[in-house]
C-alpha cells in the first residue's frame, strides 16, 4: 500500500484500507501487521487522537514525582504538581529537540535539558535559558517555547489517561457502551487501583495489534496455547479443563473483553492457582463490594481479559495492566503493572505479585506462550507471499444478554476483534486535520503551548 507523505489522499487511503480489512466478512489482510505506511497512519490517526494509558497515578504519589511514558512513539513526562493535579508534556526540548529527562521515574523540582541547559518547571513551562541575555538579542517568549503540553488528561479508578486531540470526546464518552465494563474491570472497589512495585518493560518482535486484538477477543487460544502451563499449575486430581462458555462484550468504539459467569468455580480456580488468601479476599471483600456497586448479576461476572481501544490491556484475575506501545510495524514494547485495590493487605499483594510475575511477567509461563504466538504470526510477514495472505476472523456471532449493554455474546467469539478493526478502519480513514492539513499547520494548532 502506498500512502503519500504530506497531505494524505484520504479517499484513496480509505478505499484501499477497506479492501485490506473487511470486518463484516471477518477477513483481514496480513499486511496490516507489517505495512510501514499503515503504521505511520496509525501513529497520526489513532495514537495522536485516542485516549491512551499513561500510568497508574500511584506511580507518582507526591508533588514533583514524575514518570516517563509514551503516547504512540511520542515520549511524555507525567508529573504530579504541587497542588496535587497531574500534568504531562512532551519529553522534547524546544531548543534543539534534546530530551528533558533521561530518567524513567523519580522526583524533581525542574527538568534541565542535558544538551545546552534550557530549564523547565514541573508543568513543562520554560523557566530559564543559560546566558540568555548574552546569546539572544531579546528575551525568549517563555509561553511560546515551553514544552508541548498534553492537552487532555483524566484519571479514572487510579489510572491516568491522556489524549492529544482537544476536540476528542471525554474519556468516558470514548468508552461508549463499554463504560460499565471498564468500571467492572477497574472500579470494583471504592478506592480505585494502585500499582504494587514498578513497571515491567520488554520488547516483542510483533505488531502491537496482535496483543491488542487478543486481549479484545481471544479466550479460544487458552486451552491450546497454555496447555503446558495449565498442566503445571493444576493439581493432578483436578478435572480436565474444557472450553468455558463465558461472555464477551464489545462496543462501537472498539473496546472488548470477556467475563466468566460462575464466581464460585472462579474462586476455586483462584485458590488453586494464586493461593487461598487471594480467593478469600475475592469472596469476602471484593465481591460483596462489587455487588453493592453494580448489582448481583454483575457480581457473578468475573472479568478475565479486556482491551480498551486502542492499547490498554488488562487481565483482572492476574492483576496485570498492559500498555501496548508501538515500536515500528513489526515490534512493540509491553509495559506491565501489577494492580491491586487500594488498601489491600500487604501479604496479599506480595503473594499475588509473585504469582503475577510467575505467570504474566516478562518471563511468565503464560506470557511466554502468548509472546511466542505473536512472534510466530509476525515472522513470516517479511515474506512476499505471507504478507499478501488473507486471515480469518469469523468465529462467533453476537447474542443479547439482558442487562448487558453494547454487543455481547458467548466466548469464544471474534466479533469483538471485528469491532476493534471497524473502529481502526474508521479512524484510519478519517484525517487528523491537526497533523495533516499542511506540513506547518500543527505549529499553529491550539494545543501548542
Ligand atoms: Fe535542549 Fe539545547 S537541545 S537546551
Ligand atoms: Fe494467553
Amino acid at each position: 500500500m502506498h500512502v503519500p507523505t504530506g497531505r494524505v489522499d484520504t479517499m484513496g487511503v480509505a478505499e484501499r484500507l477497506r479492501k485490506l480489512v473487511r470486518p463484516d466478512e471477518g477477513v483481514i489482510h496480513a499486511s496490516v501487521y507489517s505495512d510501514p505506511e499503515i503504521y505511520q497512519l496509525e501513529l497520526s490517526r489513532i495514537f495522536a487522537r485516542s485516549w491512551l494509558l499513561l500510568c497508574p497515578d500511584s506511580q507518582i504519589p507526591n508533588a514533583g514525582d514524575y514518570f516517563v511514558s509514551y503516547m504512540g512513539e511520542d515520549p511524555v513526562i507525567v508529573v504530579r504538581q504541587q497542588d496535587g493535579t497531574i500534568a504531562a508534556f512532551l519529553n522534547q526540548c524546544r531548543h534543539r529537540g534534546g530530551a528533558l529527562c533521561r530518567g524513567e521515574s523519580g522526583n524533581t523540582k525542574n527538568f534541565i535539558c542535558t544538551y545546552h541547559g534550557w530549564t523547565y518547571d514541573t508543568s513543562g513551562t520554560l523557566t530559564s535559558v543559560p546566558f540568555e541575555e548574552v546569546v539572544y538579542k531579546a528575551p525568549l517568549n517563555r509561553a511560546k517555547w515551553s514544552a508541548r503540553r498534553v492537552p487532555r488528561l483524566e484519571v479514572h479508578h487510579g489510572l491516568v489517561f491522556g489524549c492529544w486531540d482537544e476536540d476528542a470526546p471525554g474519556f468516558r464518552e470514548s468508552l461508549g457502551e463499554a463504560a460499565v465494563y471498564f468500571d467492572l474491570n477497574f472500579g470494583r472497589t471504592e478506592g480505585g487501583l494502585a500499582t504494587y512495585g514498578g513497571v515491567y518493560k520488554w520488547r516483542v518482535k510483533a505488531n502491537w495489534k496482535l496483543a491488542a486484538e487478543q486481549f479484545t477477543t481471544d479466550d479460544f487460544h487458552f486451552l491450546t496455547s497454555h496447555s503446558s502451563a495449565l498442566t503445571a499449575l493444576t493439581p493432578e486430581d483436578a478435572p480436565p479443563f474444557s472450553i468455558v462458555r463465558g461472555r464477551v462484550f464489545t462496543s462501537s468504539k472498539g473496546h472488548g473483553g470477556g467475563f466468566l459467569m460462575e464466581r464460585d468455580s472462579f474462586a476455586t480456580a483462584l485458590a488453586t492457582t494464586t493461593g487461598q488468601a487471594a480467593s478469600n479476599y475475592m469472596m469476602e471483600v471484593e465481591l460483596p463490594t462489587v455487588e453493592q456497586r453494580y448489582g448481583e448479576a454483575m457480581a457473578n461476572a468475573t472479568p478475565t481479559f479486556a482491551n480498551f481501544f486502542p492499547s490498554t490491556g488488562y487481565l483482572h484475575a492476574n492483576r496485570t495492566l498492559r500498555s501496548w506501545i508501538p515500536r515500528g510495524p513489526d515490534e512493540m514494547e509491553i509495559w506491565a503493572w501489577t494492580l491491586f485495590d487500594r488498601g489491600s493487605p500487604d501479604e496479599l499483594m506480595e503473594e499475588r505479585a509473585k504469582i503475577t510475575a510467575m505467570t504474566f511477567g516478562p518471563a511468565g509461563i503464560f506470557e511466554q506462550d502468548d509472546t511466542a504466538n505473536w512472534v510466530d504470526v509476525q515472522r513470516p510477514l517479511g515474506g512476499a507471499i505471507a504478507r499478501r495472505t488473507k486471515l480469518n476472523m469469523q468465529m462467533g456471532e453476537p447474542t443479547s444478554f439482558e442487562g448487558w449493554p453494547g454487543m455481547t455474546g458467548f466466548d469464544s467469539s471474534e466479533f469483538p476483534a471485528r469491532n476493534f478493526y471497524s473502529r481502526w478502519l474508521q479512524l484510519l480513514s478519517t484525517p487528523n486535520h491537526a497533523l495533516e492539513a499542511s506540513p506547518t499547520d500543527d505549529e499553529e494548532c491550539s494545543h501548542v503551548r
